[in-house]
């Protein structure tokens, strides 16, 4: 762990931060962002151990990784025990799938997990689950309609998803989406974008609180991703960066293999048909999900196999090594190391 004091913030950071950090538990602001099918125990584990919180994707620590969901985070614990989060997608479309993340959550919260991020949905069950145990959740946005909603559902900050976002991007520039959720008055992360220490300082700079990235995580020694994307992710551009609807129903950011190219990036007419009706939306996303689970998992190990699903954000552009976990978050936040 960095010792505090040696965090590279000023002594006194401005309240939105210190709120993060006593919300989190973490030293530096700045969150390693769940990543299906990314998010190995040993990744989560080595960004918490640097004063940052890593963040648990449920999906991936068990279907991905192979680990029963209490065992994997013990294993975690059996790393560091420094705070990490845990990533619910709370979008209500089945029930079983909404028993399975009741149970996730409980065992979370026995296993102290105290930092919830909620996506899709309305968080008020996370937060009358974990909020008697003194759990925070904050809600992903891409706009000022879905913070409302999730403030109003109990999230006690935002994570601000930019347009250059890894995963599911959202619409808005950075600059233009803090001046959106500015008046809401609670801690917001920056979510996209992010790869350096000159963008880390810029969204503080622009009055967020704090920082999530994935993809610069990805393309460092503790992630089990392969090499091969690794190495992509090392030698793209920014204009490498697609969004593709073909993955989930919803624009996810790939970079622009061979196989994506030959796929295109857009949704089949039914599928777009589908996809607009209130209630097929729902099940046609989860048709997309099924199929991406398994498209996406296939991601990790591939060479150049046939499904090059390589999800990535534009802060492609900035990275451009791979490197241990602690290297990328002293370079990032400025940090020194133990
Ligand atoms: C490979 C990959 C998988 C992701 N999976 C998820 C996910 O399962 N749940 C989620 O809330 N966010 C997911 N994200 C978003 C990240 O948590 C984070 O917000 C995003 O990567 C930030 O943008 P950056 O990639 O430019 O750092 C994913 C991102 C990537 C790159």
């Amino acid at each position: 762990m960095i010792p505090p004091g040696t965090n590279g913030l000023p002594r006194d950071p401005r309240p939105a931060t210190r709120d993060f950090l006593a919300h989190t538990g973490a030293t530096l602001p700045l969150i390693g962002g769940p990543m299906y099918p990314c998010s190995n125990p040993e990744l989560v584990a080595a960004i918490s151990a640097t004063g940052a919180i890593g963040v648990v994707q449920p999906m991936a620590l068990t279907y991905v990784h192979g680990w029963e969901f209490r065992a994997g985070l013990r294993h975690i614990r059996s790393l560091t025990d420094r705070p990490i989060g845990f990533n619910a997608l709370i979008e209500g479309s089945s029930k079983t799938y909404r028993k399975r993340m009741e149970e996730w959550i409980r065992i979370s919260l026995e296993e102290g997990v105290r930092f919830f991020i909620t996506s899709l949905g309305n968080p008020r069950w996370v937060v009358d689950l974990v909020g008697p145990h003194g759990g925070v959740v904050y809600h992903d946005v891409t706009e000022a309609k879905w913070a409302e909603k999730g403030l109003a559902g109990g999230a006690l900050g935002l994570i601000a998803v930019n347009r250059e976002a890894g995963g599911h991007a959202g619409g808005r520039s950075p600059a233009e989406l803090f001046a959106e959720l500015q008046r809401f008055d609670v801690p917001v992360v920056a979510a996209g974008g992010v790869g350096d220490a000159a963008g880390f300082r810029a969204m503080i700079d622009l009055g967020y609180a704090a920082v999530q990235c994935g993809t610069r995580f990805i393309a460092t020694a503790e992630c089990s991703a392969s090499e091969a994307y690794k190495r992509a992710i090392v030698e793209a551009g920014a204009d490498d960066v697609v969004l593709s609807e073909r993955i989930t129903g919803v624009p996810v950011a790939v970079l622009r293999t061979p196989y994506i190219e030959k796929m295109g990036t857009r949704a089949g007419p039914i599928a777009r048909w589908l996809l607009r009706g209130r209630k097929t939306k729902h099940w046609m996303r989860g048709w997309y999900a099924l199929r991406a689970l398994r498209a996406l998992k296939g991601s990790l190990s591939g060479g150049t196999g046939s499904a090059e699903y390589w999800q990535a954000g534009r802060s492609v552009a900035a990275i451009d090594r791979i490197e241990s976990v602690a290297e990328v978050v002293a370079e990032m936040t400025g940090a020194r190391l133990p």
